[in-house]
């Protein structure tokens, strides 16, 4: 399972690059929003910093404009993947964007049924919303199981990428049901590596380190320089 950071933020992305786990990227509105930065530059310097799929969302729910949309955004970089929201004019603007050739994701999944309709409408990636269907009493990870399952008994090649992730556990569970990528906060993402029993394993093995160092004898170079 691919882990992308679901930002805007440079600062984020380049840290995650850093790490040498980052699959990709996803934005929204809202994040590019936050970032008060100009969109096309942006956008740009994103997908420049990552090494796969970066997803700009389109706005409005006017076909026409969308595929025009669609066209525009696939024109940014190579790795820009277009994402639509899952309305009937927007299935019909993936439908197009897809002919063409370009990668659409398929976003604002809330159900089974308009998983379905994405893939059949030929979409790269659909993005059920787990988090948000939890804030409303509604299991956001049952209906990544569903979709999960539908895929794979259907033979859609679709990628499942589960969106909205709000802890930990939502990754771990997404990762054991077979999703292909999971987009997360920088806050989550973070999370994920973070375990007070390495803290405590690290300092105790540099403190013992540091003690036994001096009757060690010959070290590697780059050792002594840790
Ligand atoms: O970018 C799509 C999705 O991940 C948004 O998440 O936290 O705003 O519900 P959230």
């Amino acid at each position: 399972m691919k882990l992308f950071l679901d930002t805007a933020s440079l600062e984020e992305i380049r840290e995650g690059v850093r790490w040498g786990v980052l699959g990709g990227v996803t934005t929204n509105p809202t994040l590019i929003g936050k970032e008060s930065s100009d969109f096309l530059p942006r956008v740009k310097e994103i997908c420049s910093i990552v090494d796969g799929d970066v997803s700009i969302e389109t706005v409005g729910d006017d076909t026409d404009n969308l595929i025009r949309q669609g066209r525009e955004i696939a024109q940014i970089a190579d790795n820009a993947v277009v994402k639509v929201a899952t309305t009937p004019n927007g299935l019909g603007a993936t439908r197009a964007l897809t002919d063409e050739g370009i990668k659409v994701n398929m976003t604002l999944n809330f159900s089974a049924t308009q998983a379905i309709l994405t893939a059949e409408a030929g979409a790269y990636i659909v993005s059920p919303f787990l988090g948000r269907l939890d804030d409303i009493a509604t299991d956001g990870l049952r209906l990544l199981s569903d979709i999960c399952e539908i895929y794979a008994v259907q033979g859609y090649t679709t990628k499942v990428l589960a969106a909205s992730l709000r802890h930990p556990l939502h990754v771990v569970e997404a990762a054991r049901m077979g999703a292909d990528i999971a987009t997360m906060p920088f806050k989550v993402f973070e999370s994920l590596v973070k375990h007070p029993l390495t803290d405590a394993g690290f300092k105790r093995f540099s403190d013992d380190w540091k003690e036994a160092m001096p009757h060690l004898g010959e070290l590697l170079p780059s050792m002594q320089e840790a």
